[in-house]
């Protein structure tokens, strides 16, 4: 397995249409072995495929280290972990919505509270193409909304007030002109 550099904010990859997988083939395979991989080196819960360069619809979770923040009687209901996600569609969300601070990968330094449905529901099909329905609420859910966001291209700055982007737009500048300070690879567009 590699580590794979982190596309930054700014890369068009970030915001390019995705596409679907029909199979899962030994190259996509170690894909997926390398974004866990990544994601683990970066300290990160959560990769999608844009954010090391690829259009497949495609991202890993790993919601382990926050597992001590999830009340016991709770984590019963949490799929094994990491989880490899494939084509995935939401098909529901709450009208709850819950307030949490994010951080992206692609976008080091940089942490904002968002506003996000508190659940959802989503089919999609894990790494051997088989297919699944899941329920999910509090961070697992919050996770899983966030790296579905960078299928859509969108970030999580998107969902930010004007007046928070304007606030951040100079340090969003220097992200997408390769001024970031990350402690994994990272490749900036510029
Ligand atoms: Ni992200």
């Amino acid at each position: 397995m590699a580590i794979l550099p982190i596309r930054l904010f700014g890369d068009p990859v970030l915001r390019q249409q995705t596409r679907a997988v029909e199979s899962v083939n030994n190259e996509l395979k170690k894909l997926i072995g390398d974004m866990i991989e990544t994601m683990r080196n970066a300290i990160g819960v959560g990769l999608a495929a844009p954010q090391v360069g690829y259009r497949e619809q495609l991202f890993v979770v790993d919601i382990s280290p926050l597992l001590d923040e999830i009340p016991e009687e709770l984590r019963d209901n949490i799929p094994e972990q990491p989880m490899v996600l494939i084509n995935p569609e939401i098909t529901w969300e709450s009208d709850e919505e819950e307030e949490f601070e994010e951080g992206c990968l692609s976008i080091p330094g940089i942490r904002e509270l968002v506003i996000r449905p508190e659940s959802v529901q989503l089919d999609y099909q894990d790494e051997n193409m088989q297919e699944h329905t899941l329920a999910v609420d509090g961070i697992l859910a919050r996770v899983i909304q966030h790296e579905y966001d960078h299928l859509e291209g969108l970030l999580f700055t998107d969902h930010l007030s004007s007046f928070r982007r304007g606030i951040l737009k100079r340090k969003l500048e220097g992200i997408s002109q390769g001024k970031a300070e990350a402690t994994y690879p990272v490749q900036s567009y510029s």
